[in-house]
């Protein structure tokens, strides 16, 4: 698909398998990546840097335009960055992960992650890069227009395996009941909730490996205009 321009569009819930498809999806076909989660846990991760109030949607909508939040688009090296510093790595920590879906649900936070999500579409697409983008309003919001949309999906049960693995606790239970509380909140908020749209193609991985659910995207993708 290089040289195509094409967008691919992804949302689904936290633990869905979303980000590796993207990112796996990405490296065969040689596209660029975006990780939009990425973006709101590096402005939570500033926020809770700074000592603002998260749970103060007018005091996080006050400082949105500070950080300087720079997101590297190599799938194979997906580096983030907050005015110059590699948070790659903080920002899947427990406290960032904890407050996200709070910062997530303020207006002003939305407005400008969206436009600055869009720009890095349109500068993918300007040099015929192509790219996949995942989140949870991608298919909805940031690029309705995406020729490719997927809302990605696995049990209640598969997601919380596969999350706790990546975090590296036997607590399965425990993750379970976390993710089902994020699931809540970015489901019920009122700006941009997730959502699944009639024309996003639902993709429930439970009973599939990684391998199979990038086999299966990137067909939908060359099906789609991009080989
Ligand atoms: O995918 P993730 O777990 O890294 O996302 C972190 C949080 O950001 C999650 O709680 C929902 C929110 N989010 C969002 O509101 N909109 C997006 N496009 C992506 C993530």
């Amino acid at each position: 698909a290089q040289g195509t321009g094409i967008v691919i569009a992804i949302d689904g819930p936290s633990g869905s398998g979303k980000s590796s498809t993207a990112k796996g999806v990405a490296k065969a076909r040689e596209l660029r990546y975006l990780d939009t989660g990425a973006m709101y846990r590096a402005l939570t991760w500033w926020m809770l840097h700074h000592g603002v109030d998260v749970s103060d949607p007018a005091a996080v909508a006050a400082e949105v335009s500070r950080p300087v939040i720079t997101m590297g688009t190599d799938p194979g090296d997906p580096t983030v960055k907050v005015d110059g510093h590699d948070v790659t790595a903080d920002i899947r920590g427990e406290r960032v992960t904890t407050n996200v879906s709070a910062v997530s649900a303020v207006p002003e936070a939305r407005e400008l992650l969206v436009r600055t999500q869009r720009e890095v579409i349109e500068a993918a697409r300007a040099e015929s890069a192509g790219i996949v983008v995942e989140g949870r309003d991608i298919t909805t919001v940031v690029a309705p227009e995406a020729p490719v949309k997927l809302f990605i999906t696995a049990s209640a049960e598969a997601r919380a395996q596969r999350r706790s693995k990546e975090v590296r606790t036997g607590d399965v239970a425990a993750t379970q009941a976390d993710l089902a509380r994020r699931d809540r909140l970015d489901s019920n908020r009122a700006h941009s909730p997730l959502t699944r749209t009639e024309d996003a193609l639902e993709l429930d991985t439970t009973g599939l490996t990684l391998d199979e659910v990038i086999a299966l995207v990137v067909k939908l993708a060359d099906e789609a205009g991009g080989e």
